[in-house]
């Protein structure tokens, strides 16, 4: 690994402010998407060690909760500053193992340690609230305390920020934590335990556990130590989760799948709303949840929006995320490589045209050409299904209720995005989308300070901001008689 940090390459999982392999020494090798090379391996650890881990969060507990937001608060900012420190060597381990351009690796290093940045203030202003009782000698006191031992299982498109997001929150209120992170994605997550632990959590209170996302998850979501599961993933895993948490009743945050319509109205600004499209549809190579999927365009603006989006995405530079100026990447493997195959067969077998792209990139592997196609309709499994890699479906349309039922048919709904001028439209098409989450003008609104999160099957909960807190309290009621 080309870093000049070399000891933020770990190949061992944390458990209880140790470095440890699998008891049955196995381990699961790391690719770089790129170039297929294996760049390293990780302990292979199952049950038993998720056990561990689980109870030496449980162990670091009462320490950690105890500890006043303000002392919590400083171990928090010396991590946030570490991270910073080490931005460009982050970034590279991220974008060997996960493929993303490395610009986008250096803007997911500051914004993942914008979350540690912003909860390790936020983490100080866990109000309580005090009611008038209906009787005189009685007083009601509302508090906030920390839910307990917490699991965050993390995707591997943002392997650091998904962590950070989940686990700073957690952290700054006193929660010790549990990570899994992807398997095609550990070192990020491990390079964040190093230094977490260069910047004095006790031990315990942050554990990494590599190994198989299934006993590791079903641990996880079935052990009652565990009092919140906090997942971002694919709809399919979190029903699975959802329902293995039920059987002890767990607080969960679910950040699932996202089908995002992005639309451009007649009145648009089409040169912006063009960049706000590719910015978030291309961004991690089509590989967010929040990436526009179907881009809806006012009929009068259509041929204009298409000609010139196309022109933006030919410009594109494919290839290895570490060369500079490359701006989409391979995509994770080859399973999300057929399945964008697939999408783009179909939806042209059912009659939609291709402006650019359409096949595999040259550079063969699991790179895929940036794709445009238009005239796409309802009958294309592109439509309903999320993609996932860097292919753009334009739809005409030609007035705003139309487009809203369109927008909103579907069983998703974390992000949408809309250009519009005219600020009553404004008002009733952002208030009529049926998403946790609308950028209007824009095609980028991830930000710590504000509160991510979808409806529907995109999930549950909110991460960042000040709501992101309420997922890791609990709500106690103290009724204080004899006054
Ligand atoms: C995701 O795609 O899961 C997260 C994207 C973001 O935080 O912007």
């Amino acid at each position: 690994m080309d870093i000049k940090n070399k000891d933020l390459f770990r190949q061992q999982s944390f458990i209880n402010g140790e470095w440890v392999d699998a008891i049955n020494s196995k381990t699961i090798n790391v690719n770089n998407p790129a170039t297929q090379e294996i760049i390293g391996n990780v302990p292979n650890c199952g049950k038993d060690e998720t056990i561990s881990a689980i109870r030496s969060a449980k162990n670091s507990w009462k320490d950690w909760s105890s500890k006043t937001s303000k002392e919590r608060s400083n171990i928090l900012k010396k991590w946030f500053n570490l991270i910073e420190e080490n931005q460009e060597d982050l970034a590279r381990i991220m974008t060997i193992e996960q493929g993303k351009p490395i610009t986008e690796s250096r803007g997911e290093i500051t914004y993942g340690a914008s979350f540690v940045e912003w909860f390790a203030e936020e983490g100080k202003r866990v109000y309580g609230d005090t009611i008038p009782d209906v009787f005189q000698d009685r007083r009601i006191l509302v508090i906030k305390q920390p839910v307990g031992v917490v699991a965050a299982i993390t995707p591997w498109n943002f392997p650091s920020s998904m962590i950070t997001r989940k686990c700073a929150p957690a952290l700054a209120v006193g929660c010790p934590v549990v990570i899994k992170p992807a398997s095609q994605t550990p070192f990020s997550a491990l390079a964040l335990g190093v230094l977490a632990e260069k910047a004095g959590f006790p031990k315990g209170t942050i554990n990494i556990i590599t190994g198989s996302a299934k006993e590791i998850g079903e641990e996880l979501s079935t052990n009652p130590i565990v009092r919140k599961l906090s997942f971002t993933g694919s709809t399919e895993v979190g029903k699975i989760l959802l329902r293995q948490c039920s059987s002890t009743v767990k607080k969960v945050s679910m950040e699932l799948g996202g089908h995002a319509p992005f639309i451009a109205f007649e009145d648009a600004d089409i040169d912006e709303a063009v960049e706000g499209a590719f910015l978030s549809k291309f961004r991690n190579t089509g590989q967010t949840c929040v990436c526009s999927n179907r881009l809806f365009i006012h009929e009068k603006i259509h041929d204009e929006f298409v000609e010139k989006f196309t022109i933006k995405v030919r410009n594109m530079k494919v290839g290895n995320g570490l060369e500079e100026g490359v701006i989409s990447g391979p995509l994770i493997d080859q399973f999300s490589f057929r399945k964008v195959e697939e999408h783009v067969h179909d939806a042209v077998n059912v009659g939609a045209k291709i402006a650019i792209g359409g096949k595999k990139h040259k550079l063969g592997g699991t790179f895929y050409e940036p794709t445009v196609l238009f005239n796409v309709t309802n009958k294309a499994r592109i439509t309903y299904e999320e993609t996932f890699g860097p292919v753009a479906p334009i739809y005409k349309f030609n007035n705003e209720d139309e487009v809203i039922n369109m927008a909103n048919d579907s069983p998703y709904g974390l992000a949408s995005y809309f250009y519009s001028r005219d600020i009553g439209k404004i008002w009733r098409v952002a208030e009529a989308l049926e998403y946790g989450m609308v950028g209007v003008n824009t095609g980028i609104m991830s930000k710590a300070e504000a509160p991510f999160g979808g409806i529907k099957e995109s999930g549950l909960g909110r991460e960042g901001s000040k709501y992101g807190l309420d997922d890791f309290l609990e709500v106690k009621y103290i009724n204080i008689a004899g006054i």
